[in-house]
């Protein structure tokens, strides 16, 4: 089973992939390092660089192409499902889940994990939440194109687990 998490920065798509991964045995990945590998530098350096439409072009081919195995979790980047094609090729190849939480969650968790985040770097307080509330009013129509919506705050493995096997 191929799954993809998707979600705001902050939502807590690694930690949770790393732990739904582990609970089904398959291995986890995350789209930043896939892509962080694929050029040998960060993503902040590369947005520096090159800029937001470079960053969605290879965060695309990197999410399409790369060879990864026939089981895994998979935590996406929080822009990919809401450039180019991507939301509909992660619906077409796997389950999709999005990791929902309301902007002032997301703040309080991003407060301390900024700087490798060129989007919200030098973002304080009021600043931080009003950015995210206004990203996330956009983004919200693709995440939740995801075949699950999950709580967040609450989300545990089991549960997304039964979800999943449901399915089958
Ligand atoms: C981005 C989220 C980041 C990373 C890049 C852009 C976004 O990933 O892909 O900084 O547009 O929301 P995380 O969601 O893992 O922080």
């Amino acid at each position: 089973m191929k799954v993809f998490l998707i979600g705001f920065m902050g939502a807590g798509k690694t930690t949770f992939g790393k732990r739904l991964a582990k609970r089904i045995d398959v291995p986890f990945f995350d789209l930043d390092h896939l892509i962080e590998a694929f050029t040998g530098g960060s993503v902040a350096d590369y947005f520096a660089k090159y800029g937001e439409e470079k960053f969605r072009e290879l965060e695309k081919q990197v999410l399409q192409t790369q060879e990864l195995p026939d089981n895994f979790v998979l935590s996406t980047g929080g822009g990919a499902p809401c450039f180019h094609d991507n939301m509909q090729w992660m619906n077409a190849n796997g389950k999709t889940i999005y990791l929902q939480l309301a902007p002032k969650a997301i703040a309080g968790r991003l407060e301390n994990a900024k700087e490798e985040r060129p989007l919200i770097k030098g973002l304080k307080g009021e600043e931080l939440v009003s950015f995210i509330e206004e990203r996330l009013a956009a983004r919200e129509s693709f995440y939740k194109q995801a075949q699950f919506i999950v709580d967040g705050l609450s989300v545990n493995p089991d549960a997304v687990v039964e979800l999943l096997t449901r399915q089958w």
